[in-house]
């Protein structure tokens, strides 16, 4: 069977990563989460003073892009794929609250997204493989044969999140993960270089009310439906 390209866009907390990364494992295709390249990024501006009051240093940033690698280790004991930066296991790092209070700002310079852009072609050369993010089907691969916009209220995915937060042993409050969800959609859905949005020919999913398995049995659908002629 031909080998496609799943692309699965949608807000922060949507719960993609978790379907992107079930619907791979089921298929058989290599999972690539982009948004964990944006964290790392963020996470070597934050480690590298560009950070300061809050105010990030672009032009700083900018110079340092040919020095930042990007890799994942596949999936180890703990079933998640890890995050490399600069061959260092940053997985536990780029998921805290710090490095998700700047990941926007830094998602939005056009040069970082350039050079990711390019590292996530690469990724998907020989196809066969389920990538999320925000903007996997509009620019990335606006070619994927099968394109997945996920949807949720802002309320719903900050409660997953703080969920997710506590079982890591992180101590958050509801109310300012729901702030930094807004804030992240505002800046996400409205930056000049490639915002959010719904490529025109991608399936909408609301996963409001829809539990896991639900998901996975519509994805399969979908992704059977596409691969059916090939
Ligand atoms: O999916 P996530 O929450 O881990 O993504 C972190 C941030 O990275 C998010 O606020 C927006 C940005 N991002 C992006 O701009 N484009 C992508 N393809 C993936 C993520």
């Amino acid at each position: 069977m031909k080998k496609i390209i799943v692309a699965i866009d949608g807000y922060s907390s949507s719960g993609k990563s978790t379907m992107a990364r079930d619907l791979a494992r089921r298929i058989g295709y290599v999972y690539v989460d982009s948004g964990a390249m944006y964290r790392a990024v963020t996470l070597y501006a934050l480690r590298h003073g560009m950070v300061v009051d809050g105010h990030l240093d672009i032009d700083a940033l900018v110079k340092d892009l040919p020095e930042i690698g990007i890799s994942f280790r596949a999936a180890g004991d703990d079933g998640v794929q890890h995050t490399l930066l600069n061959g260092e296991d940053v997985e536990k790092e780029i998921r805290t609250m710090e490095v998700s209070g700047m990941v926007s700002p830094v998602a939005a310079v056009p040069e970082v997204r350039h050079r990711l852009t390019e590292l996530q072609r690469g990724f998907g050369r020989d196809r066969g493989i389920v990538m999320d993010g925000r903007d996997i089907g509009t620019t990335v691969f606006p070619d994927a044969e099968l394109k997945v916009f996920v949807d949720a209220s802002a309320e719903v995915r900050a409660h997953r999140r703080v969920k997710e937060l506590l079982e890591k042993g992180e101590i958050t409050d509801y109310e300012s993960v729901l702030a930094n969800i807004r804030e992240r959609d505002r800046i996400d859905t409205t930056r000049k270089e490639s915002p959010l949005k719904k490529a025109e020919d991608a399936v909408v999913l609301d996963n409001d009310r829809m539990t896991i398995p639900q998901q996975m049995d519509w994805l399969m659908e979908k992704f059977a439906e596409r691969t059916k002629n090939n």
